[in-house]
């Protein structure tokens, strides 16, 4: 058996799999997302120690313990972790949509340039990616900034916490900002503009392979064997294209959770010209390219939760029937936007209400605005000369078969649905199973055990009505982008 950890950003999804793919369990432990400051996105590390050790506890309490062979990761990418000499904790991880280091990124991108952290990384600066961080801790908490000994990604603090082991993957790696991405290494000019040592950062591996044992009295609590392997695992965009078999050259898989992204799989490093996209290692040894929007399920979260005060999903989608004539349109800026803007200020909008408009015209827009949004990054995706043809999904928001129609006929793209949602969990458990050599390859692994279930097909009709759609709704962030700033 094997476990994949999900350390998401509104709660750790883990999952238990056998050596035939099948899912025996899946369970969900919620922790707090802290927002101290307009911009700002903030989370406690112990949370995701505390919710993580609760629910391996849960998700293992009735299966033949002894079985367990290893634990793989999929996690919140770009946060920072930092801790001291004493491996404590120095302050709250500042997470991936937190839109503080506007200054650094500005930095970044026009001092250093854009052109030579290109040439460093593969990337550009975006305000979530881990390296403005550092520079801002620095700027801004230099007591806290001198004490630093060691700076890791969120899951490689939870595989920190299990194993004793300071370890990254390359996937999780590309979006500090401080990898080398095609040649696989830390960066000594990153490391050297943000003021860090090597010794302060993690060892790098490939996601599937082992990086050490769970600490023998961790073992003991969780009542798992002591040789269970910890496996590197990888950003939970590389790990959930491992899950729906998002592997080896060209394929797509978009992903609809708290982030929405476009994740394109390649066997070649490549770098996006225009910069809208990130290029990052994959977990399969590969790269790929992706775009992020910064609020994509927690548009409809917010919406469901903050606004209309109500938790039925499902229900608030039933009367929505108006497909491709809603004069309405969303702005999913919560967060600010980072693919293709790069805009930590940008702010979300209703556009084009009437005296009718109804509350279903409402959410329907907000569905409409976040397949725009992911649609923003394809765009971004077909500028390279990509043309993908169909999409896997995953993410809570592919739950929804209304969404899923959406962004089908946004993209106009056949779309793909795998047996299971959890994309980053069961690419974790995969890694894991790969780690521990029941597969020769995470491609093989994927091949073998990841089942597309069904496709959402785009009608001719509704594509070319949202077409029109689409291109008002570009029009949009550059009209009011000057109200934010
Ligand atoms: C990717 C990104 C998000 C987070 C979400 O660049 O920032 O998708 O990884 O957890």
């Amino acid at each position: 058996l094997f476990i994949g950890v999900d350390l998401g950003t509104s709660a750790v999804k883990l999952l238990l799999m056998d050596e035939t793919g099948k899912i025996h369990k899946v369970v969900s432990k919620e922790y707090p997302l802290y927002f101290p400051q307009p911009g700002w996105s903030e989370q406690n590390p112990q949370d995701w120690i505390r919710q993580s050790m609760e629910g391996i506890k849960e998700l293992t309490a009735q299966c033949d313990k002894s079985q367990i062979k290893g634990i793989s990761f999929g996690g919140q990418m770009h946060g920072l972790v930092v801790l001291d000499k004493k491996d404590q904790v120095i302050r709250p991880a500042i997470l991936w949509n937190d839109g503080r280091t506007g200054k650094q990124t500005d930095y970044l991108n026009q001092e250093i340039g854009k052109e030579t952290l290109s040439r460093y990384t593969g990337n550009i600066a975006f305000a979530g990616f881990t390296a403005p961080k550092i520079l801002w801790m620095r700027e801004k908490e230099p007591e806290n900034f001198a004490r630093v000994r060691k700076i890791m990604l969120p899951k490689d603090y939870l595989a920190f916490y299990l194993s004793g082991e300071f370890s990254t993957d390359f996937s999780d790696a590309s979006g500090t900002l401080l990898l080398d991405v095609e040649h696989k290494r830390w960066s000594e000019k990153m490391m050297e503009i943000c003021g860090v040592r090597e010794s302060q950062l993690p060892k790098l591996y490939e996601s599937w392979e082992p990086t050490g044992a769970i600490k023998p009295e961790i073992a003991e609590e969780l009542g798992i064997p002591q040789d269970v392997k910890i496996i590197a695992g990888a950003g939970d965009n590389a790990a959930a294209a491992v899950g729906t078999g998002t592997v080896g050259e060209g394929q797509c898989n978009l992903s609809v959770g708290t982030s929405g992204t476009v994740f394109i799989s390649s066997k070649n490093f490549g770098v996006d010209e225009h910069n809208a996209l990130h290029s990052f290692a994959h977990a399969d040894g590969n790269y790929h390219l992706m775009g992020c929007m910064l609020s994509a399920a927690s548009c409809n979260k917010w919406w469901m939760e903050e606004i209309l005060r109500t938790k039925e999903y499902q229900k608030e989608q039933e009367g929505i029937w108006k497909l491709g004539e809603n004069p309405v349109f969303y702005l999913p800026y919560l967060m600010g936007e980072r693919s293709p803007h790069n805009d930590p200020d940008a702010r979300a909008a209703f556009v084009g209400m009437s005296m009718d408009t109804t509350r279903e015209d409402m959410t329907q827009a907000m569905l409409e605005g976040v397949a725009f949004g992911l649609r923003d990054s394809m765009e971004a995706a077909k500028s390279t000369g990509l043309t993908p043809k169909r999409s896997k999904i995953c993410g809570g928001g592919a739950k929804s078969p209304l969404w899923r129609k959406i962004i089908a006929n946004v993209m106009n793209m056949k779309i793909d649905r795998i047996e299971s949602e959890e994309g980053p969990g069961y690419g974790a458990a995969i890694l894991a199973a790969v780690g521990c050599g029941v597969f020769s390859s995470v491609e093989e692994a994927a091949g073998r055990l990841v089942k597309i279930t069904d496709t959402e097909e785009s009608d001719p009709q509704l594509a070319e009505k949202y077409e029109e759609k689409y291109q008002k709704y570009r029009k949009l962030y550059p009209a009011l982008k000057e109200f934010y700033h």
